[in-house]
Parts: C-alpha cells; structure tokens; sequence
C-alpha cells in the first residue's frame, strides 16, 4: 500500500468502523490463510478468542465521540489495535534491521490506544512499558485490558502524546501510525530533546509512516518493510 500524505486520510474523522463488521473479519481470516497459511491463521484465531473468553477488547473505535485531552484533537487517528502477531514480527524485523538483539528494557506506545501494544510487548518480556493515550475511553479500556490479563509493570497514561517525556531507560518507542505531522513534529521534539539523557541505544518502529519523511529528517532510518497486507513499517535509531 502506498504511504499516505501527513495528516491526510487516517483522521480523527475517518470511520474505521468497517474493522468491526463480520464481512471484514472473514476477509481477514481468508487473506490470512492465503498468505500466511493455516498454522498462523489458526494461532490467530485461538489469539482472538483467548482474549475473548478474558473479557479483553481490542476492537477498533472511531475518535469523534470520545472525550479527548490536550490540543490536539483534531490531529489524531482512529483506534486500530495492533495483533500479537504483527508486534511479534515487526519486533524481530527491527532487530534483523539492527543487525542484533534489542534489549528489552523500557519500551513506551504513543497513542497506546486499548492497550494492545502494550500487553504484546510486556508478552515479548520487556520489563516496564508506558502507553500515552488522549481519548479518556480507550485508556479506561486498556486500564481494563491490563486487568483483566493480570499484567503489571504496564504503566498506561491519560494524556496528550506532546506533554510526554520519554524516560531514561527506554530502549523502544513504537508509534502505530497514531497522528499527522502537527502532533509528530512536537513529539520528535521531545525525544531528540532527551536523547542525551538515555541510558542506552534506542530504536524505533513506525507502522503505516504517513509522517516518515519527517523522522527520516531527525532519526537514522535502519530499513523499511512492506508486509503482504500492505502495511509498510519503517525501523529507525534514534
Ligand atoms: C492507530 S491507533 C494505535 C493504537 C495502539 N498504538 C495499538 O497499536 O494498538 C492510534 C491511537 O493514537 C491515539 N492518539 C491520537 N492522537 C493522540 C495524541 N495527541 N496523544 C495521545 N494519543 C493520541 C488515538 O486515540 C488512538 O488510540
């Protein structure tokens, strides 16, 4: 799939709604048999119905009638979770891209969303995790999501993505295309301004890049993978 302008198309207004329809899960279940055969289709499915049978929702919500926080409403994007599967592989991408193994210390979502990403990356081992989340809802879901998993060392926060700092210890910050450039440029501001500070190397992974030309411009891009579904990710050092 072709990169989307910045701030273009993935609106706060754009209805993803669609995800949630049983004609899109099937063609998903059928496109996932096609190119990733019957094995990871199935793990899928058990994945899917695991975290039903817990009470964790990772379904996808528009933004239009949820209360938001900060000044920034206008510039984000719609909930899409990310699947275990595809946090699994972009992870080893980016460490096939690096060229080593990735320490697992600290790693933090922007735009955390229901949590999703966050509970796939405490499954991968790391051992503390933040989530910055502006749409009061979708945090109280994650905060219910984490729950329900029993999970801890997962720190999801109600706020606007510009007002976090990343902390020292990160060593991953993952980004699942959450907003256009206007928001971006804030929050690369802010982690170029901590880059002294961190303990360690740190790297990160950029689904859907609509904003990649303006990363390209701060961090060192390492590679750029274009999965069968037609998500492009984009793996970068800081
Ligand atoms: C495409 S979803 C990604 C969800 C999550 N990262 C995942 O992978 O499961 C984008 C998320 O970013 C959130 N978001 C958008 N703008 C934000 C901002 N300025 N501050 C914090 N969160 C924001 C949206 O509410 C939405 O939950």
């Amino acid at each position: 799939m072709a990169e989307k302008k910045p701030g273009l198309a993935m609106h706060t207004n754009v209805d993803m709604s669609h995800q949630n329809t049983l004609i899109f899960k099937t063609k998903v279940f059928f496109d996932s048999l096609k190119t990733n055969g019957l094995k990871v289709t199935i793990d899928k499915l058990y994945q899917h119905f695991y975290y039903k049978v817990k009470g964790v929702d990772f379904s996808t919500q528009n933004l239009h009638d949820l209360t938001l926080t900060g000044d920034y409403k206008e510039h984000g994007t719609a909930l899409v979770s990310t699947s275990k599967d595809f946090f699994s592989r972009i992870f080893s991408e980016l460490e096939t891209v690096a060229g080593k193994k990735i320490k697992k210390e600290l790693f933090i979502d922007y735009g955390s969303g229901k949590g999703a990403a966050l509970i796939h990356a405490r499954a991968l081992g790391f051992k503390e995790v933040y989530g910055v989340e502006f749409a009061k809802e979708l945090h109280a879901v994650s905060i219910n999501n984490i729950d329900k998993l029993g999970l801890q060392n997962i720190h999801a926060l109600y706020q606007d993505a510009t007002t976090f700092i990343p902390p020292k210890e990160t060593t991953v910050i993952y980004f699942f295309n959450p907003f256009d450039q206007v928001v971006m440029e804030k929050v690369i501001a802010n982690i170029v301004a901590q880059k002294a500070f961190f303990l360690d190397e740190v790297y990160l992974i950029y689904g859907r890049p609509t904003c990649g030309t303006l990363l390209d411009q701060s961090f060192q891009l390492l590679g750029t993978k274009e999965h069968e579904s037609g998500a492009v990710v984009n793996y970068y050092k800081v």
